[in-house]
This record gives C-alpha cells, sequence and structure tokens, in this order.
C-alpha cells in the first residue's frame, strides 16, 4: 500500500551535520522525495503541527528547540512508508531507540531533567515522521499545498513493487 508521511529534520540534525546520511537512509529504503523545504519553523505553524503535545510539560522547550534553527520539511513516499520511516527514525526517547535506527545510531542525547525546572532541557532526537494515515494527511496539508507535490517515476519503481 503506496503511502505518504510527514518528516521533518530538525535544527540537531542539521547542526551536526546528519542531513545527506539520514536521507541516504530513507533513498536506500526505496522511499521517493515528493516536496522538501528548508527555513525557520514559524510558532505559528509549530503549533499547528504539535498541537496534540500543548499540554504536555515539554511543549515550551520542544518549541524553543524546534524553531529554534533551520529544519527540513519533505514528504517521503513508499510502500507502507509510514511505519517503514517510524521503524527507521527509532523511539522517541534516543537513550531507548535501538541500534540501526537513525536515533539509536546518531542521536544518543542523555538528557538531565532537574524536578520542577520551568523549562527542562529538549529531548533532541533529530527527527519527526508522521505516526498514522490520519496525522500523515494532516501534517502534509499544514506544510504543503498541492502544487507543491510532485508525483513522479522512478527508475527503479517496478523493484519496488510500485
Ligand atoms: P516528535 O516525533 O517530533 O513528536 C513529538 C516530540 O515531542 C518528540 O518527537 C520529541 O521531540 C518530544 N517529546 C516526546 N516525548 C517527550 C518527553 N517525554 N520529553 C521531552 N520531549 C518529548
Amino acid at each position: 500500500m503506496y503511502q505518504k508521511s510527514l518528516i521533518i529534520l530538525k535544527p540537531d540534525a542539521i547542526q551536526r551535520r546528519f542531513v545527506g546520511k539520514i536521507i541516504g537512509r530513507f533513498e536506500n529504503a526505496g522511499l521517493k522525495i515528493h516536496a522538501m523545504k528548508f527555513g525557520i519553523m514559524s510558532t505559528k505553524k509549530f503549533r499547528q503541527h504539535y498541537a496534540e503535545h500543548i499540554d504536555k510539560p515539554f511543549y515550551k522547550s520542544l518549541e524553543k528547540y524546534v524553531t529554534s534553527n533551520s529544519v527540513i520539511i519533505f514528504i517521503l513516499g513508499g510502500c507502507y512508508a509510514i511505519d517503514k520511516i517510524r521503524l527507521m527514525a527509532g523511539d522517541t526517547m534516543p537513550g531507548k531507540a535501538l541500534p540501526g535506527t537513525i536515533r539509536g545510531d546518531f542521536a544518543h542525547q542523555q538528557r538531565t531533567e532537574t524536578p520542577g525546572d520551568e523549562m527542562p532541557p529538549p529531548l533532541m532526537n533529530l527527527i519527526h515522521a508522521s505516526a498514522t494515515i490520519e496525522e500523515a494527511e494532516n501534517e502534509i496539508n499544514i506544510w504543503f499545498s498541492p502544487n507543491e507535490i510532485s508525483d513522479y517515476s522512478m527508475a527503479d519503481d517496478a523493484f519496488h513493487g510500485l
């Protein structure tokens, strides 16, 4: 089943020079880039994208982290792309992410929280990827208009069952 997912390479992925390595993994997995943007996320778009986390204790520090510097936002498509990409990204918590996953191989962050901190340090986990089909549709609509999304064939589509 062909699916599209919304991916964000967060500021730490760019500042630590992991862009090529991460996108290379997605290309090797047979995923296709349908759209891509680079820039600093506005607070307004951040709030739309992360609306479900607004009441979480980490929301403020997440906003500061994700809007602090440029991000790369893109749409990847492929066979069962949503679950595939989440597996490739690894556990949200870098300390729990398995070796071989993006977070398990590159994030490694040990976070120290002081109880009662007004703004605990952010969990720097390099990447965001849509969790479900509904979330992917909603996130794609937040970041891209239909005329910014390209559908095209790849030389190896047949190899990937497309
Ligand atoms: P992401 O996949 O972008 O989706 C929500 C983000 O919230 C997540 O990655 C983390 O960056 C952040 N997040 C989730 N859980 C926690 C947590 N327990 N503490 C701090 N940040 C978190």
